[in-house]
Order: structure tokens, then C-alpha cells, then sequence
């Protein structure tokens, strides 16, 4: 069934006088703003139950995931699913990326989640469609949905920015505090230096909205049936490299097309090669350690 645009968001909630700018001032003043009833009722519940499933399915593979993505990102590469569990993290992540096509049992998600993209993009005053493909300069926004699992899932407080640029994040919490979990969940070190406990105030359909330069993270998630899920939409960059244009040429001579046939070969072996470098180097530095 395809969705009209309308549908996603609350239109009432939307069309309020100076609903962008209370958002404005929420961030200037406390970091943060939560919308209240943002998204239609429908549509959120219809986001959920893909979300629950998706995260369900994962468990189950949890053993062949590799670690989730977080930061270089190479234009081009497939939709991804992580689990990772260290000193900084305990998640399951997907990313999904813009250049991919949408599978169906995605699509509530990710509609959601590039609807939102747009809102936001009209509350830091750029052009509604930045990032959602590659920019001059690189950038471009994709999906990502968290799980944190019921048995101590976390993220460790930090901040983000880009190229020392402030970035402001949305999010859209699936699963509650007070419902679905009862300790942890997401906090923020508002502008005042003050903590607090987002999640013990998101509703569902609510979204925040927040200054990823703002300290934030997931508090241990303990007495819990579901985790917390949540979603949202990651600005960034692509990587230098993907955006390098190296490309072979009719007419060139052998020494050329040999140049660049080796270059590639050595790419490929580099994608095999680097994470098995990589994990070796984990292991024994965590042996190491302990
Ligand atoms: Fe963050």
C-alpha cells in the first residue's frame, strides 16, 4: 500500500504556528526539544512493528553480524547490520543507505525516517532535500535503527560534529521507558549543564530533536522486556576516497590498463585483507589489556 506524505506526520502538530521556531529556540536554549504527538498514530504503530521484527530477526543472526558501522562511510557500499559489544557500545545497528533500493519490509522506517530528515533540515535552514543524495562536498544523511538490548545494552556518553560544525539529531524512540524498559535509556547534558533522562519523557509519536554537541548516550538498559529501539538519521560525509574518480579510458596503451588493473586488484584484496588485520590487532590489544 503506498503512503501518501501526509500520512507520516501529524499535520495538526505541523501546521501550528511557530512549531519550527519553538524548536529553534528549544535547541538554542536547552540543546534539546521534544515534539509531542509528531507523527500520525498510524503510521507510528505500522514503523514499530517493522522495527520489532527487524530487530527480532537480527537476534538471531546476532552470531554472523559484523561489527555496525560508525563513522567512514564509502559511498556505494550495501545496507549493513552490526552487533557490538565493548567498552564503548553494547548495540545491534542497521544502516541504510540512500543509494540502496528499499526493500519493502524497510520502507515504513525509512519513509519515516527521510520525512523527518526534511523537517530537520527546515529547522537548521538549509534546502529540505540536503544529504538526501550526495552533496558537492560529500555529504549526505542515511537511516540508522538502534537496539539496545534488554541485558545491559548502552552507549557511552560522547558528542558529535562534523568538521567542528554543530549537528542537530532527531529521534523516534519504538520502545518506552516505564513500558518496555524500566532503567536507563537515552540522556542528554542539556545547555545548562543539567542531565537529563530523555526517554522517561518521550511518548509514543513524540520525536526529539537535539545539538549532537551536546553530551548524549544510552544509560544501561536493565529490567526490561523489548530494549530500547530507536531510529533516526545520521548526517555525515562519504569518505574521500569513494569520490575519487578513477576510471579506466578506451585508447589506452597496455602500460596504463595494466597500471589500472593491478590498482584494483590491490582495492579488493585491501576489503578482504584490512578487517581480518583489524581483528587480530582487537584481540591482542584486549589481551593485552586483561
Ligand atoms: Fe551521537
Amino acid at each position: 500500500m503506498k503512503v501518501e506524505f501526509k500520512e507520516i506526520l501529524n499535520q495538526e502538530i505541523l501546521s501550528q504556528k511557530g512549531f519550527i521556531q519553538d524548536i529553534q529556540k528549544g535547541l538554542t536554549e536547552k540543546g534539546y526539544f521534544i515534539a509531542k504527538d509528531l507523527i500520525n498514530k498510524d503510521f507510528y504503530k505500522r514503523v514499530k512493528l517493522d522495527s520489532l521484527k527487524h530487530v527480532d530477526k537480527l537476534e538471531k543472526y546476532k552470531s554472523k553480524l559484523p561489527e555496525p558501522l560508525r563513522g567512514d562511510l564509502r559511498a556505494g557500499i550495501r545496507d549493513l547490520s552490526g552487533y557490538c559489544k565493548n567498552n564503548y557500545w553494547h548495540l545491534y545497528r542497521t544502516c541504510f543507505f540512500p543509494w540502496n533500493r528499499i526493500k519493502n519490509e524497510n520502507k515504513t522506517m525509512i519513509e519515516l525516517s527521510r520525512r523527518l530528515s526534511k523537517l530537520r533540515n527546515k529547522v537548521i535552514g538549509v534546502d529540505e532535500n540536503y544529504g538526501t543524495l550526495i552533496e558537492e562536498n560529500g555529504d549526505i544523511a542515511y537511516t540508522s535503527l538502534s537496539y539496545y538490548p534488554p541485558c545491559n545494552g548502552f552507549l557511552k556518553g560522547h558528542s558529535d560534529s562534523t568538521y567542528g560544525k554543530p549537528i542537530v539529531h532527531f529521534k523516534v524512540e519504538l520502545t518506552h521507558k516505564g513500558v518496555d524498559y524500566f532503567k536507563g535509556g537515552f540522556f542528554i547534558v542539556d545547555k545548562k549543564g543539567l542531565l537529563i533522562d530523555i526517554s522517561a519523557k518521550v511518548k509514543p509519536t513524540d520525536v526529539i530533536f537535539f545539538e549532537g554537541n551536546c553530551i548524549h548516550g544510552i544509560n544501561p538498559i536493565s529490567n526490561s522486556n523489548l530494549g530500547r529501539v530507536a531510529l533516526f538519521e545520521i548526517p555525515t560525509s562519504v569518505n574521500s576516497s569513494s569520490r575519487m574518480n578513477l576510471y579506466s579510458n578506451d585508447g589506452w596503451n597496455i602500460v596504463s590498463r595494466m597500471i589500472y588493473k593491478i590498482s584494483n586488484k590491490f582495492d579488493k584484496q585491501n576489503k578482504i585483507l584490512t578487517p581480518i588485520i583489524i581483528k587480530l590487532t582487537q584481540k591482542i590489544f584486549s589481551f593485552l589489556q586483561f
